[in-house]
């Protein structure tokens, strides 16, 4: 099929690139003439693990094409995908107006005699699907034939590829049988079952998935908490509800709180929405106070340990908001070296990728020194926060870190590390609702 997506970014290009991969034709859009030009060199604009042989394969098949215009690409595709950003406000609710402003290019190039079917892909409120409806068919020229449809999308960063190719569930939220058949025929190479509902609970599937989630990472933090206060293990507590298949393993690694582009912004629009319609979902308001909490406790850590935090030398390990993406948008390690930085400390930072995004997007103050390798990071160190997960970290010769570093005193914001074997290499090691270990 000939499909359009609207927005080049983490969604719109990976979708792009997967629709592609199983033998759709598509053409993606993007209003940055930077990023259109980039992707017309063969540079990809994101690290995301398989996007890039991918995108190439599929450019060099003619399957997979790029553009500025929004009208080549509705012009010749059946169905059209918004995947713009839906950033928050001050207030939690949702900026919608990239939705709101796409709603109208779209409906300025729509031909009548044309059927088209407006895919919202991007992370809603529930009855954005109804404006979207109301917007197009206000500003499209008379016996223009349409379809709006919500389309939720549910990969994570980092492993997009790999979700989207191969999702748990694709949902289609849709009045139309006709809309619905088209979707049908676009996801059935993919494999997965196909949820069908109206577009309203397909809206709040999206917000309700991730406030879930978010919710369950939460419970996990405030059990380290009690688990800091009696003693007792937070990885065993979770192990052991997670055994219970009702509850699930998944998303109960305590650590630093949840960050990124979508979590914390879709939990506060979710309960502006609530809040709006006159059912408020305090509940999540709890989940946010744990999230916030949970850094504070963390920073708290380290006072403890070293009185007085300014003119301490602090390497930090990480600084993208997970492992395995460039991605530092709303990430809790970037708020980690700020609040150093607040207390007067000297940062000295490393990430295998997210480096020239902090710098780029002006995240952290000049002062940070930014290492070529995690071990120039510690040289000198006072203390080592490790703040992402990245593999490589787990990887790091221990023997040669602790030589590196002044003080060997590790503060471990993922549980990382094992800490009886920290402990018999003689580091002083703090870390999530564990017991502490104290080197002999
Ligand atoms: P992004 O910022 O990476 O990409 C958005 C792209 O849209 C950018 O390239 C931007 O230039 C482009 N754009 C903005 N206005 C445009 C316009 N008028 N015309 C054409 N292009 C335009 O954002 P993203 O992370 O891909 O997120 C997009 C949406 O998908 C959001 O609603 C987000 O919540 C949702 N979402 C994101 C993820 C994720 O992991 N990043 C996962 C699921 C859902
Ligand atoms: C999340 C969801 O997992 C995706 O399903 C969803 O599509 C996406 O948001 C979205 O709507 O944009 P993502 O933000 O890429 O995906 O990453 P996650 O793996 O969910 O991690 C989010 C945050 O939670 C990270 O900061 C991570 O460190 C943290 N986390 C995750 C924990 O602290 N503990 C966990 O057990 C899991």
């Amino acid at each position: 099929m000939d499909l359009c997506i609207i927005g080049s970014g983490y969604v719109g290009l990976v979708s792009g690139a997967c629709f592609a991969e199983v033998g759709h034709h598509v053409i993606c859009v993007d209003n940055n003439p930077k990023k259109i030009a980039a992707l017309k060199a063969g540079q990809i604009p994101i690290y995301e693990p398989g996007l890039e042989d991918l995108v190439k394969r599929n450019v060099a098949s003619h399957r997979l094409k790029f553009t500025g215009s929004i009208e080549e690409g509705v012009d010749g595709s059946q169905v059209v995908f918004i995947a713009v950003p839906t950033p928050p406000q001050p207030d939690g609710s949702v900026d919608l107006s990239y939705i709101e402003k796409v709603a109208r290019e779209i409906a300025g190039v729509l031909k009548p005699g044309q059927y088209r079917v407006v895919v919202d892909k991007s992370t809603v409120p529930v009855k954005t699907g109804d404006n979207v409806t109301d917007t197009i068919k206000r500003y499209a020229k008379p016996g223009v034939e349409f379809d709006v449809v919500s389309n939720p999308e549910f990969l994570r960063e980092g492993c997009a590829v790999a979700d989207l190719m191969k999702p748990d569930r694709v949902v289609v939220g849709s009045n139309s049988e006709r809309a619905i058949n088209l979707m049908k025929k676009i996801y059935e190479p993919f494999m997965a079952p196909i949820l069908v509902t109206d577009v309203n609970s397909a809206e709040l599937i999206k917000h309700a998935a991730n406030s879930f989630l978010a919710l369950k990472i939460s419970y996990a933090n405030a059990l380290s908490a009690i688990c800091e206060a009696s003693g007792a293990d937070v990885e065993k507590v979770v192990d052991g509800i997670g055994t219970d298949k009702r509850i699930g393993r998944n998303f109960l690694n305590a650590g630093l709180g949840y960050g990124g582009s979508c979590f914390p912004k879709d939990i506060a629009a979710f309960i502006a929405i609530c809040e709006q319609m006159g059912t408020p979902f305090t509940l999540l308001k709890e989940v946010q106070r744990i999230n916030r909490d949970q850094k504070e406790r963390f920073l708290q850590k380290l006072r403890d340990a070293l009185w007085i935090l300014k003119d301490k030398k602090i390497a930090v390990w990480g600084l993208t908001f997970k492992p395995d993406t460039d991605d530092v948008r709303t990430s809790v390690p970037v708020d980690l070296v700020n609040d150093l930085i607040k207390e007067g400390a000297h940062v000295t930072a490393y990430d295998p990728k997210g480096m020239e995004n902090v710098r780029e997007f002006g995240l952290i103050p000049d002062s940070v020194k930014l290492a070529k390798t995690a071990l120039e990071a510690a040289e000198g160190a006072e203390a080592l926060v490790l703040a992402t997960e990245w593999r490589e970290f787990k990887e790091v010769d221990l023997a040669a870190l602790k030589s590196a570093m002044h003080t060997p005193l590790v503060f471990d914001g993922r549980n990382l590390f094992d800490p009886t074997a920290m402990r018999e290499l003689g580091f002083k090691y703090r870390c999530i609702g564990r017991p502490m270990m104290e080197t002999k």
